[in-house]
């Protein structure tokens, strides 16, 4: 047993995939049909910024057909009633988290419902479709483009992230393959400054030997059932795993 009082929990495409969106690295390695290199890069929004701009404004819109599922809402009890430190970093862009009511949250991948100017690099909440060529609020340049972290951009808010992380005593990771860094990589600084580690996955993920445990199952069943669990820990041990 160690005392638990502060806990980073990373998640993952696999939190949200009860809920009816696809994982990234879903059967043949495509993300709704396109290979992650042709609508996640830098590259693609300059080679074919109708084809990218499609692809997202066809995400956000998918948005309105899901909802939060259980292991969204078993993490924003958790935000809500944890009396120690607390920090859910997501990986996805889709925003059943907060919907679920989780505050202490981090969207460190960008958000399908957010814009980026990519001239003065203002970020404003944005509904509905963001064809190419539309009008930066602030800036008025012609430049706003979905705010998602294409890969070789830098992830958000890694400062704080890495910060909570140094300072965590329990370190979980849900639904996520491990094939991304930096997030990948968190387990390893967590292990580093002697947190507890654990994985919940439906299958081990790349990252696996670096938990020191892992649990294989559904999101939705594996993670309300820890959540009741660490709860009813604080009340009669506090804050103990
Ligand atoms: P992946 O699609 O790579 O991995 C999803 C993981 O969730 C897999 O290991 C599945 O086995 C697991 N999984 C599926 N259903 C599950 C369930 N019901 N319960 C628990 N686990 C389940 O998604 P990510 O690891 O999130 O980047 O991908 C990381 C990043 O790669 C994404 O954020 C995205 C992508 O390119 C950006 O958008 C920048």
């Amino acid at each position: 047993m160690r005392d638990i009082h502060n806990i980073v929990v990373l998640t993952g495409a696999g939190i949200s995939a009860e809920s009816g969106l696809a994982t990234f690295r879903g059967p043949g390695g495509l993300w709704e049909g396109h290979r992650v290199e042709d609508v996640c890069t830098p590259e693609a929004l300059a080679a074919d910024p109708e084809l990218v701009h499609r692809f997202y404004d066809d995400r956000r819109a998918a948005l309105a057909t899901v909802e939060p599922n259980a292991a969204h809402r078993a993490l924003a009890r958790l935000d809500a009633e944890w009396p120690g430190g607390l920090l859910i970093v997501t990986q996805n862009v889709d925003d059943l988290h907060e919907r679920a009511g989780a505050k202490r949250l981090i969207h460190m991948h960008g958000e399908l419902l957010s814009a980026l100017c990519a001239d003065c690099g203002d970020r404003g909440e944005w509904e509905g479709r963001l064809p190419p060529g539309t009008a930066c609020g602030a800036c008025d340049a012609l430049s706003l483009r979905p705010d998602i972290v294409f890969f070789g951009e830098m992830p958000y808010r890694m400062d704080e992230i890495d910060a909570a992380i140094r300072n965590c005593d329990l370190f979980i990771s849900i639904g996520t393959s491990g094939a991304v860094y930096p997030a990948a990589g968190f387990v390893q600084t967590a292990r580093y400054v002697g947190a507890a580690t654990l994985e919940m996955n439906l299958d081990p993920s790349l990252g696996s030997v670096y938990f020191e445990e892992t649990r294989i199952g559904a999101a939705g069943t594996l993670v309300p059932a820890w959540v009741e669990t660490l709860l009813q820990s604080t009340q009669s041990s506090p804050m103990s795993r």
